[in-house]
């Protein structure tokens, strides 16, 4: 009999031998991997409330809530695990295809509850790029079933969606999309609601005028009936906390009203208390046709998104012999159902939301004074959801260039936060700015620990690069 060698049991290897194993067999996402040739990835082994520790034993507040998800902080483990537990011990999997369980229509029924108006159909996914992706196709599926040929989405410079093909055809990130074209057909990106630049004697009315204008516009010159969807997060993250002018939502859905378009809320990021309401359309007062949810709704402890869509969506799929033509094996997973079901619970019973609200202001309050500081521009977001832009010159605004922003951000503030303890997001898709969006216990403790950080770390990188 022939015996096999065997590779040893990823059990049997000690800690010890992890970064190592990484470097050789880990491929990261969104990351460059040739920076790890000889140095360790960053190794994260555990979580307690919004802090975390890396393998060396070294402590961080995540200033990220993971990755704009972990709306409960790490300290749930216990609780969801015997949620999932009790999941699996009862029904680990059933799929979605024409047959439902419990858990997934539990959860359904909790976010019809909690979604706008007669958002009452809940199809589930794996992910926010799914999601994103879902909605597209519901969209054009259901002009279909009306009789219209409608494809084209709308969305809006510098968003991100996602990173499946469709979801990526409507990022509006040029130098995500390019490495993957041709993408999907069609997509057009309009304006996003960034007004740090805009004229110093525009009005916010103006502004938003400005915005629906272009809106308009572009769907006149695509052929009003061959759009098929706007896309749109009711706070824009990639670009910096883009909160929406006065006005604008109500315009963008008096435009799809007028043309025939449905209007998606892109709500992966500011959905489940992340601005202080259950819903970014709640804050901002936004009537979507449909909503697109993942990360917060499981605080990632499990992998699971949702599209959810208003009864008229489902109209034409009711028809004799009609259908969506869409799925996938994982959507509804009852035991990541389940997890979503405690994550709902405890957003509510530790009343997180609430505290979010009550807190935003002291939030705000702490990082107002960075603004003073020569090399930060502005400060935007609302809830606990923030972008702190970095300019060359306040005065004229002068942002800095590609290479310099490239040593600033990954040579130097990257690598400078970790050290210090700060896990945030630095970011370039744009300008060069800094996000901060810690799970949703954090508290005034936490709130000074990141300014403080932040301002230690700002005037240093002042100092190195513009002084
Ligand atoms: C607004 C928005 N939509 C969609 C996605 C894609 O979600 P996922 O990474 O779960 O596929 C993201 C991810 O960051 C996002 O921020």
């Amino acid at each position: 009999m022939a015996i096999s060698v065997r590779k040893p049991s990823s059990k049997a290897r000690s800690t010890g031998e992890l970064p190592e194993l990484a470097r050789k067999h880990l491929w990261l996402h969104f990351t460059r991997m040739g920076g790890y040739l000889d140095e360790d990835v960053p190794i994260i082994v555990r979580g307690d409330g919004c802090y975390l520790e890396d393998i060396n034993g070294k402590r961080f507040l995540d200033g990220l809530a993971g990755l704009f998800t972990v709306q409960v902080g790490y300290s749930f483990g216990e609780e969801i695990g015997q949620a999932a537990l009790e999941q699996m011990r009862e029904l680990p999997y059933y799929s979605n295809w024409s047959y439902a369980h419990p858990a997934a229509i539990r959860l359904a029924a909790e976010l019809a509850e909690l979604a706008p108006g007669d958002l009452n159909r809940v199809f589930f996914v794996s992910g926010g790029s799914e999601a994103v992706e879902t909605a597209w196709k519901l969209a054009r599926q259901f002009h279909l079933g009306n009789g219209q040929r409608r494809w084209k989405a709308i969305s809006r410079k510098l968003a991100y969606h996602g990173t499946t093909m469709g979801a990526l055809s409507i990022n509006g990130v040029p130098q995500l999309r390019q490495p993957f074209e041709p993408l999907v057909p069609e997509v057009i990106h309009i304006a996003n609601t960034n007004g740090y630049r805009r004229p110093a004697d525009e009005t916010e009315a103006e502004f938003t005028a400005f915005l629906l204008e272009e809106l308009e516009q572009e769907i006149i010159q695509a052929g009003p009936d061959t759009v098929a969807l706007v896309v749109l997060e009711p706070v824009q993250n990639s670009g910096g906390c883009l909160v929406p002018p006065a006005g604008y939502l109500e315009g963008v859905r008096a435009l799809c009203d007028d043309y025939g378009i449905l209007l998606c809320a892109d709500e992966v990021i500011c959905g489940f208390g992340r601005l202080g309401e259950w819903l970014g359309t709640d804050r901002h007062d936004m009537q979507p046709d449909m909503l697109t949810v993942a990360k917060g709704l499981s605080s990632g402890y499990g992998t699971i998104g949702a599209l959810i869509a208003s009864d008229r969506l489902m109209e034409p799929f009711l028809e004799e012999g009609a259908m969506f033509s869409h799925g996938s094996t994982f959507g509804g997973h009852p035991v990541q159902a389940a997890i979503a079901l405690k994550n709902i619970e405890i957003l509510r019973r530790e009343r997180l939301v609430e505290h979010v609200r009550a807190t935003e202001g002291a939030f705000r309050a702490t990082l107002a004074p960075l603004l003073d500081l020569p090399i930060v521009g502005d400060l935007r977001g609302e809830g606990f959801f923030y972008a702190l832009e970095l300019v060359r010159d306040k005065e004229t605004k002068q942002t800095f260039e590609p290479e310099e922003s490239e040593a600033l951000l990954r040579g130097f503030l990257t690598p400078r936060l970790y050290e210090a303890g700060l896990i945030c997001r630095t970011d370039d898709r744009g300008d060069p700015l800094v996000c901060i969006c810690p799970p949703l216990v954090a508290g005034q403790a936490e709130f000074d620990r990141i300014a403080g950080i932040l301002g230690d770390v700002f005037t240093e990188a002042w100092t190195r690069f513009c002084a």
